[in-house]
């Protein structure tokens, strides 16, 4: 049995030809959809807001992940869940309070998840990690894809494995940012559950292959 999951992020996605690539997605054999939400405040970029979201609702036919880079998120729960968001993840360094953030958007039906910089420790959440669905482990500094991989990000995979299991936490792990075929494996060893992958999906030939050789790897 593989439980585990395969994001493709459509940042890389053609943005002029976004429903052939949502149906790609569909098709395969990947697991979410994931989705990056830029304000250009948070990070240094701006990618995309809700009428384009709503448009990928529309099409889409496996979850949506949607990972929000952006400041005072609390302030949009209720349009992400109107919009069809499954996980709800929102960063550590935008949050001054994050157990409140996790009730919100729980409380709007969706999953609740945190993400956290490479400079952030996993160890600011031992007390609210119970409390979180999901947490997204940065490998690249957020804003842009097709960065190279923080070789780091295994010992805080290893970190935040060890404070689930003390904490006895049922939280999955996700790895955002310069994920391959080469390092997805190590990754899932290390302990986590879920692999986002931008440009190495999108740039290649065969996306549906790529797809299911990822998922291959880490089966
Ligand atoms: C970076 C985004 C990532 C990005 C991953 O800020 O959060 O989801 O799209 O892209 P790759 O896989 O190309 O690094
Ligand atoms: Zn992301």
């Amino acid at each position: 049995m593989n439980d585990k999951l395969v994001a493709p992020s459509l940042l890389a996605a053609d943005f002029a030809n976004l429903q052939r690539d949502i149906e790609m997605v569909n098709q395969s054999d990947a697991d979410w959809f994931h989705i990056d939400i830029m304000d250009g405040v948070f990070v240094p970029n701006i990618s995309f807001g809700m009428p384009v979201l709503d448009a990928i609702n529309k099409h889409a036919k496996k979850p949506l992940d949607v990972h929000l880079m952006i400041v005072d998120p609390d302030r949009y729960i209720k349009a992400f869940a109107d919009l069809g968001t499954a996980n709800l993840t929102v960063h550590f360094e935008a949050c001054n309070h994050l157990h409140r953030t996790m009730q919100a958007i729980k409380a709007e039906g969706m999953k609740a998840g945190v993400a956290l910089n490479p400079h952030t420790n996993v160890s600011v959440l031992a007390d609210i990690i119970q409390d979180i669905d999901l947490v997204i482990i940065m490998s690249v500094n957020p804003g842009f894809g097709g960065q190279k991989f923080i070789e780091n990000t295994y010992n805080k995979v290893k970190q935040l494995k060890a404070l689930i299991k003390e904490k006895n936490a049922s939280t999955i792990i996700e790895i955002d940012g310069g994920v391959n075929a080469n390092n997805a494996k190590d990754l899932i060893d290390a302990g986590a559950d879920v692999l986002v992958a931008g440009n190495f999906v999108f740039s290649s030939e065969d996306q549906i292959k790529t797809i299911k050789e990822l998922k291959e790897v880490i089966s």
